[in-house]
């Protein structure tokens, strides 16, 4: 069932969710797949949308992509506790947010890694950016095919410090093949979430010239 949003309310309430996942409720597989053919309709650079969804629920092998997470996101989590205890405000919300991600991603029902196909490591520039563009938009797609029936994600990449490691627990290709993320899915908490806070528009954009 489609939650009533209109295009600008979904633009707008698609939020990083963390703290509102539903562990308990399984998520139906003709759901995600509704979601995933939404997100094939992202644009990619490549001809043949050169991209991949690993869809991951096995319980085993969430607990092992949750430990490689975890492990990579310590570091950003050490430097940023004692920032944001400092300085208090939604860093700290986001921090203490992260942390109880960390402490629940296993039991979070859906991974989702969207991946895509040729590596760009020491790329040229516009490579290394035409290929990363070719999945996040379908990634971020597939985000909001998600909010719209009720399940909540985030976008999010500690787990690429370690992977080599997810691409062996998963079986993908790695010399081939880049995973873009790790998007944790699960039904919200609730359905109710508000426009999140944003620097003015004139700080950023630049008419004409910069
Ligand atoms: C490329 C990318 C990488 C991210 N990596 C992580 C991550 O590793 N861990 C995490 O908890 N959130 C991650 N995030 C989520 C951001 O922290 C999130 O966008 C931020 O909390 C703002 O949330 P909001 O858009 O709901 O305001 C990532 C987001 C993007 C776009």
């Amino acid at each position: 069932m489609l939650l009533p949003l209109n295009p600008d309310e979904l633009l707008s309430t698609t939020r990083a969710v963390r703290k509102r996942l539903d562990l308990t409720r399984p998520v139906e597989r003709n759901v995600l797949e509704d979601c995933l053919r939404l997100a094939q309709q992202a644009p990619t650079a490549s001809y043949s949308q050169n991209w991949h969804f690993v869809v991951v629920t096995d319980a085993e092998r969430r607990a092992g992509l949750a430990e490689l997470w975890r492990r990579g996101g310590a570091a950003y989590l050490e430097r940023r506790r004692e920032a944001a205890r400092e300085a208090g405000g939604q860093m700290a919300r986001i921090v203490d947010a992260v942390l109880y991600l960390a402490e629940h991603l296993h039991e979070v029902p859906v991974h989702v890694i969207p991946c895509v196909e040729g590596r760009t490591e020491g790329a040229e520039t516009p490579l290394q950016a035409s290929r990363w563009a070719s999945i996040l938009p379908a990634a971020w797609s597939f985000c909001l095919a998600a909010r719209s029936r009720g399940l909540g994600t985030v976008i999010t990449s500690f787990h690429l410090l370690h992977e080599r490691e997810a691409a062996e627990l998963l079986g993908i290709p790695y010399d081939e093949v880049m995973q873009a993320a790790l998007i944790p899915c699960a039904y919200t908490l609730g359905t109710e979430f508000r426009p999140g806070r944003r620097a003015p528009l004139d700080s950023m954009v630049h008419w004409d010239a910069w």
